[in-house]
């Protein structure tokens, strides 16, 4: 495939053609933002998208947030979450939503989305640092270029993991040799288009090279280095290697330390059981269309669907 066929002007047509992310995610995140606000402000503005709202409820009554009893309102549940782990699950929800699937199996991108998310959290509250939940959110969302590049281009990523296997290059390398845009850049772009904070935009551009996020390179090094932890192998998550291989894999990055490393590998065990068992009933997840999965070629899966791996 050559260069050309995938260039920056292409995968900008397509970004334009991305929906804006709705209404409510955005005052969400102004009211999260402004210290004045209350819990009421937070309610009311969630209850005017009646399906965001139901989602949440859904997403806190699920065991993963472990609170006492049946949530079945916004007012309990949002002094009991707090209000920067009900702006992340607006945020989530409503990017899930808008993510296809392109004839790829995203269940396996959205395990290491969720993985790299628990990841950063348990490095930020190990490490003591400000701001687990916005790292978590990063982590959430740092390859999200790949959700645009992977649903508009299917043909030319099938190329990518291609050259992944055949190469043995990970997922970045195997983009940057054959075009001229990748999923950092793309996911920069659009990021500035969902006008996230600077420190979303900072991890999604730079999470393959921190040391380049100037002064949010301290920011993004947590994901950067949560995003090793979380690659998938035949066992499991990296984690499995041990604490020696992971401090030495993510060395250039963050100094991972026993406590956050220890944290890390118990928050996975917990959390990822929470999300193989909720996975399954997102609409998102579900096959892509079997046009598409006819026409995958001869790398694809058992049931026909490519697999993805994530690196
Ligand atoms: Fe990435
Ligand atoms: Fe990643």
């Amino acid at each position: 495939m050559a260069r050309r066929e995938l260039n920056i002007s292409r995968a900008l047509e397509k970004i334009k053609e991305l929906p804006t992310l709705p209404d409510v995610v955005f005052k969400v995140n102004e009211i999260v933002n402004d210290k004045n606000t209350s819990s009421n402000d937070l309610e009311n503005v969630i209850s005017r998208d009646q399906a965001i709202a139901a989602k949440v409820l859904k997403l806190v009554n699920s065991a993963f947030y472990g609170l006492p009893g049946k949530v079945d309102t916004l007012s309990r549940a949002i002094p009991l979450l707090g209000f920067s782990t009900v702006r992340n699950l607006v945020m989530s929800i409503s990017i899930i939503d808008l993510s296809a699937t392109g004839g790829f199996d995203m269940k396996q991108f959205w395990r290491h989305s969720f993985a790299t998310s628990t990841a950063a959290r348990a490095i930020a509250v190990a490490d003591r640092l400000p701001d687990a939940e916005i790292q978590s959110l990063a982590g959430l969302l740092h390859d999200i270029g790949k959700i645009l590049l992977l649903q508009y281009f299917s043909a030319e990523y099938r190329e990518v993991l291609e050259v992944m296997s055949n190469e043995g290059l990970n997922f970045l390398q195997a983009e940057k040799s054959l075009f001229e845009v990748n999923h950092c850049i793309v996911g920069r772009i659009i990021a500035d288009r969902w006008s996230f904070p600077e420190n979303l935009r900072a991890v999604i551009a730079h999470h393959h090279n921190p040391e380049s996020a100037g002064d949010m390179a301290d920011f993004v090094a947590v994901t950067a280095t949560a995003n090793i932890l979380a690659q998938q192998t035949d066992e499991g998550f990296y984690v499995k290697c041990g604490y020696e291989k992971c401090a030495e894999a993510c060395e250039s990055f963050h100094f991972l330390t026993m406590a956050a490393y220890t944290m890390v590998v118990n928050d996975l065990q917990k959390h990822m059981v929470f999300f193989e068992s909720f996975i399954d009933r997102m609409e998102v997840f579900r096959r892509p269309s079997p046009i598409l999965v006819e026409d995958a070629g001869k790398k694809k899966g058992d049931k026909g669907i490519w697999k993805l791996p994530v690196k």
